[in-house]
């Protein structure tokens, strides 16, 4: 892990133990400005530095705008600090601590170093900002030679259990970037399984894994996947209950998690063209990585619900076992489908997961995560997923999850209107809507899934442009974002 989180003591004597100290500030209509931490530990750390914090910042003639950063030096006799961070909490929302926890974290990221974060107070924004001290120190790559060094973050908090319930959330979020970072020749279906059993030692959790003869029936997923016949594809499902049973076992809900895991999508026979659009496409297993990562979080949480994670895993490789447009396959439990483009391979091994799911699972909730149709990041860009579902208080409730956690939803509709773009001739379905009045390609591929999902409460989330960043700023490094893993948690720990 590149970041170490703890709490620490509210109290100078903590404070100048680290050697630096972040403060945040809120800029008032009068131009005066206002600290988020306590007066007395505000006035404790001027006198101890024999600074004036307010003139400090006046000197920097600050916007207050959220993350905005200004460093002061600082010495004094007994102190390890040497330097006091303070940063801009905008309009003082939630979102505006994270901004403050990733402006301080990457101001120190890679280093061995520690710093004292007194720049949150209230409860939620703390383990909002504590995730986000996580996100922003994050780091990842496979260079030799001498190691980055990790920064330590001692939050001023004495609610231990919030930020335990932090720190296991931010641990999540970084086993599903680092699964996303990952590259191709490393990760392969396999080698997912294996990760899922070695986050699962040890802990309440089951991993089977199918593969081979047993996935006779996952017709998409062979599909998909018998393109790269070695390994080949893998059906992974990880199971989650809470070790404390309640009396009335029916009224624990059981929530199915469906994640698209392709190792790498090449596209296919249909091969990605422009060929630049192929360079991102390791990340194309962000949704399975989001839930497995999910799951290794509510083992530590333990919620009353029960969760059931299926990952979808294939590799969508260019070679002669390849399948071929037109082919018609028939996916887990019957469906026949035309495959019309191979690049549209994600949908294919979602519909096996939904159908086994509503065949076998019997979920409360059916929910998808996938990085599926680039045309969700021309809709939406990279800061939203998109949401599908008919269920406008489950709809209400991701919103919801989504505005707590940071990981943002919107909601998208299931145009009834487009359902016969996914007519076929030969099979009971066109795998993807060809006819040259449609585009919503988005919006159709959600229509091609809920097929699948029976008459179950269902979700789909596209993460295709939440799911990686392009650029290492904010919250985000290039690459893997861990989307999901936030929204997820929140979800079903609101769902108890
Ligand atoms: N994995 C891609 C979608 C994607 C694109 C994710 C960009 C992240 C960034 C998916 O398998 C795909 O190729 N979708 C096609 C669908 C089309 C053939 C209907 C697309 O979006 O172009
Ligand atoms: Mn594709
Ligand atoms: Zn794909």
């Amino acid at each position: 892990m590149s970041w170490i989180l703890k709490a620490a003591k509210v109290e100078i004597s903590s404070a100048v133990l680290a050697n630096s100290i972040a403060l945040s500030f809120t800029k008032n209509l009068d131009g005066s400005f206002s600290f988020a931490a306590p007066k007395t530990l505000i006035a404790d750390i001027e006198k101890y530095f024999s600074i004036a914090l307010a003139d400090e910042i006046s000197f920097f003639n600050p916007t207050g705008k959220a993350g905005e950063l200004f460093e002061i030096p600082v010495s004094a006799q007994g102190a390890q600090t040497d330097r006091i961070f303070l940063v801009g909490a905008g309009d003082g929302s939630t979102p505006a601590f994270r901004s403050v926890g990733t402006a301080i974290a990457r101001k120190v990221r890679g280093k061995k170093t520690t710093v004292f974060c007194a720049s949150a107070i209230k409860r939620d924004d703390i383990k909002a900002q504590a995730i986000a001290l996580t996100l922003g120190a994050y780091l990842w790559n496979l260079k030799t030679g001498e190691p980055a060094g990790v920064p330590t973050f001692l939050v001023a908090t004495d609610d231990k259990e919030n930020l335990n319930a932090a720190i296991t959330i931010a641990k999540a979020i970084s086993r599903a970037r680092d699964l996303v970072h990952t590259p191709s020749n490393i990760k392969n279906p396999a080698w997912m399984v294996s990760k899922a059993k070695e986050f699962a030692k040890g802990t309440g959790l089951t991993v089977k894994a199918l593969a081979g003869k047993e996935l006779i029936e996952f017709g998409g997923l062979r599909a998909v996947g018998n393109s790269s016949p070695n390994p080949g594809p893998r059906f992974i499902q990880v199971a989650y209950s809470p070790k404390a049973k309640t009396s009335n076992k029916k009224a624990i809900p059981h929530v199915v998690l469906v994640g698209k895991g392709i190792t790498f999508d090449t596209g296919g026979i249909n091969l990605k063209r422009p060929y630049d659009l192929m360079i991102p496409m390791k990340s194309d297993m962000a949704g399975a990585a989001a839930i497995l990562a999910t799951l290794t979080a509510l083992e530590e949480l333990q919620p009353q619900v029960r969760v059931t994670a299926l990952m979808m895993c294939a590799e969508n490789a260019f070679s002669g076992t390849a399948q071929r447009p037109s082919d018609v396959i028939t996916h887990y439990g019957g469906t026949t489908v035309e495959v019309i483009d191979t690049d549209a391979e994600g949908r294919l091994v979602l519909a096996d997961g939904l159908a086994f799911a509503d065949e076998n699972l019997d979920p409360d909730y059916l929910v998808d995560i996938a990085t599926l149709t680039g045309a969700i990041t021309v809709g939406l860009g990279r800061q939203y997923a998109a949401m599908y579902t008919r269920d406008n208080k489950l709809a209400r409730a991701f919103e919801v999850a989504g505005d707590k956690s940071g990981d943002r939803v919107w909601r998208m509709p299931l145009i009834d209107d487009y359902k016969d773009a996914l007519a076929s001739d030969i099979a009971d379905f066109n795998h993807l809507a060809n006819k040259e009045k449609y585009s919503a390609k988005s919006v159709t591929a959600a229509l091609f899934l809920e097929h699948f999902a029976g008459k179950r409460k269902w979700v789909h989330l596209d993460i295709a442009g939440t799911g990686r960043s392009e650029s290492d700023s904010g919250e985000n490094p290039k690459g893997g974002t861990g989307f999901g893993v936030r929204l997820l948690t929140q979800w079903i720990v609101d769902l108890q």
